[in-house]
């Protein structure tokens, strides 16, 4: 057991697919502890497995072996309700191509998962708009995400990941459309969050991972001890 209490715990976590006669080892065996605070990079060449193995922590797919326990809840075991419940408490999660809702403004979009949390629209609002000015877009409050650069779309994205404070922050290379200096933007605000809760970024930016407190590489779905 590692010191500080983990937040993740992956025990021989693998998923396969089958496809006719053939099976695709997306994941394939995967042990490992990740503590409850700290930013964590997950590198490795395309199709590794990367994106599968968020996933599974994120429970947005489940295992086809092994156990995904986080928060200290065994997330291979729980009904549908429960993973929803899970997904929208205990994890933000940002993506390559941010996935605002376009119709909305920076200030709407953040407000929103707050609405699935029956959250008033005073606080709403207020968190919202905090959140914004702490990333740096109070100015934006009312633009639309085609009123805003890549940059500024992702911040909105990450604000809109944190609205509900949760402990962990999942984040498909967050930086895939962005410049470098937009990139380093992101990675920074990502390190200053991980103070206070678990970030696991994938990345294939590798002067990025750097900032990362731990870098796990991945290849075929296993973890490489010796990168
Ligand atoms: N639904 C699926 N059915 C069958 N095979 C799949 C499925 N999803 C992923 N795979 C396969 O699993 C492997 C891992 O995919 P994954 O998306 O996790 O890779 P990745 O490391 O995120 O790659 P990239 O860096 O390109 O995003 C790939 O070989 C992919 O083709
Ligand atoms: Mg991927």
């Amino acid at each position: 057991m590692s010191e500080k209490k983990a937040l993740i715990e992956l025990r021989d976590v693998a998923k396969h697919y089958k496809k006719g006669d053939e099976v695709v080892k997306a994941v394939d065996g995967i042990n490992q502890e990740i503590p409850t605070t700290g930013m964590v990079a997950i590198v490795g060449p395309s199709g590794s497995g990367k994106s599968t193995l968020l996933h599974m922590i994120g429970a947005m797919d489940r295992p086809t072996r092994g156990e995904v326990r986080v928060a200290g809840k065994v997330l291979n075991g729980l009904p549908e309700r429960e993973l929803t419940r899970f997904r929208r408490e205990t994890v933000g999660f940002v993506f390559q191509t941010f996935n605002l809702i376009p119709n909305l403004t920076a200030l709407e979009n953040v407000m929103l998962p707050l609405e699935f949390n029956r959250v008033p629209k005073p606080e709403r609002i207020r968190r919202a708009s905090s959140l914004l000015e702490r990333l740096g877009l109070g100015q934006r409050l009312k633009h639309r995400p085609n009123e805003l650069s890549g940059g500024e779309m992702q911040r909105v994205a990450i604000a809109r990941a944190l609205a509900n404070n949760p402990p962990l922050i999942l984040a498909d290379e967050p930086t895939g459309n962005l410049d470098s200096q937009a990139g380093r933007t992101i990675y920074e605000l990502l390190k200053g969050i991980s103070g206070e809760r678990t970030v696991v970024v994938v990345t294939h930016a590798e002067p990025l991972a750097q900032m990362a407190d731990r870098i796990l590489h991945i290849r075929d779905g296993r973890l490489e001890d010796h990168p």
